[in-house]
């Protein structure tokens, strides 16, 4: 008898947040393997902002997720059976897949985990397999910090952002946070050593962010768009360095595109440098940027937060505390009980 499988399916596509019907959980039976397929116990699922993205109507990176496909999503889980020499049963695997609890694959895309010995997977995958790696490639390659400068990283409190600023700090910068509320702004002055922190919903950001950086903007690494970098972009010292990593207040909007920002005659009155990126044309950095911040992780030179939520069921409700700030963290879903 072939095993049934809980699958997540893109049903409708959303007008802005995630409601109740625009992702399905579906039961399905698994088809039988064919020579070379694996059969995959999904552990953990990461919820990343770009999700969203994949479901919109935007014209974005990759192919995105289509109506009436499965949503896709970044897992690690154990093989229970294979047809493919390269994954015995029990090694971990990790790719892109789709939001299950089980599944099939060809094991295109698809590479062994490695655990780092003094790390629990879930720190591992949920540190190593976006966020760290954006958080590395996105400041150090593209920000290109100087001990001395001063560093903005907005959602601050998030899975990248926090990453960020304790890079920042790593480089011998000043590093200053914006994130919506009092208790993630404390989290990274008293904790993760964030020079100040600036709370968006509470105060003006241009003036507290003016007093927080009394000799402007080197790096404004940015992940949410809107006011935040306006007033970064207000800031910036001459030859500053815009890193554009997410735009997070944009990703529920559909149709016209949100305007500003309105301070981009900075590009040219300090001479910016504005540089977009995605981490997944930079795998190839991978190995050394997971090894630096592997490292980083052990020594407690870098600290997380994981926000792990129980239960496939539960992961189309969870995606949405990323957009509302809900989430305390890397968020990711545990499917899979470790054994
Ligand atoms: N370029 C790449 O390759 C790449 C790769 C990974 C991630 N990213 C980007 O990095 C950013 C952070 O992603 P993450 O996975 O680490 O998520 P995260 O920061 O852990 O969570 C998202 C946070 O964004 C903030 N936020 C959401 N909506 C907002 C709004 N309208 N205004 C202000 N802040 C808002 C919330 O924090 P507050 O409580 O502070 O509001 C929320 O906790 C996203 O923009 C994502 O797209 C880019």
């Amino acid at each position: 008898m072939s095993r049934i499988a809980r699958r997540w399916y893109f049903n409708a596509r959303p007008k802005a947040t995630i409601e109740g019907d625009t992702l399905v959980l579906r039961e399905e039976p698994l088809p039988a393997l064919r020579e070379g397929d694996i059969l995959v116990r999904t552990l953990y699922l990461s919820l990343d902002a770009t999700n969203r993205v994949w479901i919109s109507d935007w014209d974005i990176y990759m192919e995105p997720v289509h109506v009436g496909e499965p949503m896709r999503g970044f897992v690690v889980g154990e093989v229970v059976q294979s047809r493919n020499p390269a994954f015995a049963p029990g090694t971990l695997v990790a790719g892109l897949h789709t939001w299950s609890d089980y599944f099939v694959t060809d094991a295109q895309g698809f590479q062994s985990f490695a655990r780092v010995a003094g790390l629990p997977l879930a720190d591992t995958f949920g540190i190593l397999t976006v966020a760290g790696p954006t958080a590395h490639y996105g400041l150090l390659s593209v920000g290109q910090p100087k001990p001395g400068d001063t560093v903005v990283v907005t959602a601050a409190a998030g899975a990248v952002g926090s990453l960020v600023g304790q890079l920042a700090k790593l480089k011998g910068c000043r590093a200053v946070g914006i994130a919506g509320s009092r208790e993630k702004c404390r989290w990274l002055t008293d904790e993760l050593g964030f020079d100040a922190a600036v709370n968006y919903r509470a105060e003006p950001v241009l003036e507290c962010l003016r007093r927080c950086c009394p000799n402007g903007i080197d790096v404004h690494f940015e992940n949410v768009g809107g006011e935040a970098l306006d007033a970064g972009l207000t800031l910036m010292n001459n030859f500053g360095r815009v890193v554009v990593c997410g735009l997070i207040s944009t990703y529920n909007s559909t149709g016209t595109a949100a305007p500003g920002p309105y301070m981009f005659r900075n590009v040219i009155m300090r001479r910016l440098t504005v540089r977009g990126f995605v981490i997944l044309d930079h795998l190839d950095e991978y190995p050394r940027m997971t090894a630096e911040l592997a490292q980083w992780m052990l020594e407690g030179k870098l600290r997380y937060r994981l926000h792990i939520v129980d239960g496939l069921e539960n992961a189309a409700e969870a995606l949405n505390l990323l957009y509302t700030g809900g989430n305390e963290g890397k968020l990711m879903v545990r499917i899979g009980a470790e054994r």
